[in-house]
């Protein structure tokens, strides 16, 4: 249960157990294509990519023309001013909106998503602020939720050691520190409830990880210890879309920073070309009159 070597095959077993997972192969052999690592080569194909996704509500327009890819292993900061357009995106890019214009694209195939199931058979799975964790619920019931382990025989009955056991391999994998997956999800404190929602999304082998806010109400510790598991979830290949106002930590986290200015992309920046006051410039508006 602490060997880590072990945590990494209960993660590979559960998500080739998973029928969600079907299409995810493709994201494993990007893994091991070795013209993938190579500085020149012509980049991977995104995990998933957005072409051109406008959205009005009545005479808004929340979105305008906006193109996001992430790819495998790559953190993409997504960045704005409040109504800038933000969660209007990620909910797109889960299917819990529909856009009025414009494409999705799975590793490069379009899709339509109709609600955040669809895009959970594509291995897409978002985390929100006010997470989806049932607080009266374990740690390990809540990782486990509508995919319970059972014994074998007639009776099915929950094989509840076994989810313990692979619920807290997955979390030591990912060094997240919850003394015991039998603690109820209420009792947590912010920042762990956080860390168990990542965790199971990751378990369920998402292999693009939407995050709205996810540090927004935590303290300073907690959210460093969000930001780690951001880089160890990255470093399984996984694509994170990161929306968030810390500008500190959206710089040291995320390998490229999309910022939107009323609805629209108005920079893609790569980190080792921006700084944090750059970003700044940007998401005000005031680097559009510099130019
Ligand atoms: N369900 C909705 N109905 C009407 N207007 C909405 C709705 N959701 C978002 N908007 C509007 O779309 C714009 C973008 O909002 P949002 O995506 O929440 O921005 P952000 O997350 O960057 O703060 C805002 O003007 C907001 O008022
Ligand atoms: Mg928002």
């Amino acid at each position: 249960m602490s060997d880590p070597a072990q945590s990494d095959s209960a993660q590979t077993d559960s998500a080739q157990s998973d029928p969600a997972r079907s299409d995810s192969a493709q994201n494993d052999s990007a893994q091991e294509e070795p013209r993938a690592t190579e500085a020149s080569a012509e980049p991977l194909t995104p995990l998933l990519e957005a072409r051109g996704i406008s959205r009005s509500y009545g005479s808004v327009a929340a979105l305008t023309g906006v193109d996001l890819q992430v790819r495998p292993g790559e953190v993409v900061g997504l960045v704005g001013d409040n109504g800038a357009g933000k969660s209007t995106l990620l909910k797109i890019l889960c299917g819990a909106v529909q856009p009025s214009a414009g494409q999705l694209l799975v590793n490069g195939e379009p899709v339509t998503f109709r609600s955040p199931k669809d895009s959970r058979e594509r291995g897409i799975e978002v985390v929100y602020q006010d997470l989806a964790l049932a607080t009266e619920l374990s740690v390990a019931e809540n990782i486990f939720l509508g995919r319970e382990r059972r014994r074998p025989g007639p009776f099915r009955i929950l094989d509840r050691p076994r989810m313990a056991t692979e619920a807290a391999a997955a979390l030591e994998s990912l060094a997240i520190e919850i003394h015991s997956v039998r603690a109820r999800c209420g009792l947590l404190s912010g920042g762990q409830r956080q860390a168990v929602a990542v965790a199971r999304a990751v378990l369920w082998g998402s292999n693009v990880l939407l995050l709205d806010e996810p540090t927004a109400a935590l303290a300073v510790m907690e959210s460093e210890k969000i930001g780690q598991l951001v880089t160890q979830v990255a470093k399984r290949r996984v694509g994170v879309v990161l929306v968030s106002h810390n500008m500190p930590q959206v710089h040291a986290l995320c390998d490229r920073i999309v910022v939107l200015l009323r609805g629209r992309v108005v920079a893609d920046l790569r980190r080792d070309e921006t700084d944090v006051r750059d970003i700044v410039m940007w998401l005000t508006g005031a680097a559009l009159s510099r130019n």
